[in-house]
């Protein structure tokens, strides 16, 4: 069984999104993955209430808790680590784990760590990428799922999403926008993955 881990620091919508279609397209029996843990650095990331009703592990690191980032990511990649199963390393999804990742723990999980931004990506990396893109005139904007590199927000993108962006609108009302297809396409990526790999 390929094992799928999910990072998470809030709603947790693209997790649960990722969630049911992981039921509703059967992975265990199509692709041999299955969620087994959901995690945040946060204690109050609502996300976690649904995982634990789906009967998902769920596990909260408190960033603050470690004295540096190295030591934070030593100890999340030990909790991963344990959902490794023989020959079949497990697979890494960030989903609005607002974390800068250290390269080591980046480089642990090469290729098998994703990621999603609410961006076209190469534009507008880092944070407040709709209100950026509606500052800068855009007349489209988006989110992309990409492999993650030690540098924030690049690495191969494995899919983008685009949608208008509408005169009046806020970066609220185009992250509403943007977040729905969110929810259609990581699960898409994923499962692409699965089948790749
Ligand atoms: C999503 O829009 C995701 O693309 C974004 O945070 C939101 C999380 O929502 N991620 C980032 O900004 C990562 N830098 P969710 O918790 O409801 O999935």
């Amino acid at each position: 069984m390929k094992n799928i881990v999910i990072l998470i620091s809030g709603s947790g919508s693209n997790m649960a999104a990722i969630v049911q279609a992981a039921q509703r397209e059967r992975w265990a029996e199509h692709d041999g993955a299955k969620v087994v843990a959901v995690i945040s650095n946060k204690a109050d990331a609502r996300g976690l209430q649904f995982a634990s009703a789906e009967g998902i592990v769920t596990e909260v690191l408190d960033h603050k808790a470690y004295p540096s980032r190295e030591a934070f990511d030593a100890a999340l990649a030990q909790v991963i680590d344990r959902y490794d199963s023989p020959g079949q390393p497990v697979l890494v999804v960030l989903a609005g784990f607002m974390r800068i990742l250290t390269p080591g723990f980046v480089n642990r999980y090469t290729g098998r760590l994703v990621n999603i931004h609410p961006s076209l990506l190469p534009a507008f990396a880092g944070l407040h990428t709709h209100q950026r893109a509606i500052d800068a005139g855009c007349q489209v904007a988006g989110a992309t799922v990409h492999l993650v590199t030690a540098e924030l927000d690049h690495g191969p993108i494995l899919a983008q999403a685009v949608v208008p962006i509408l005169p009046g609108d806020t970066a609220d009302s185009l992250a509403a926008r943007v977040l729905t297809q969110e929810h259609l396409m990581y699960p898409r990526a994923i499962a692409q993955l699965l089948r790749q790999t």
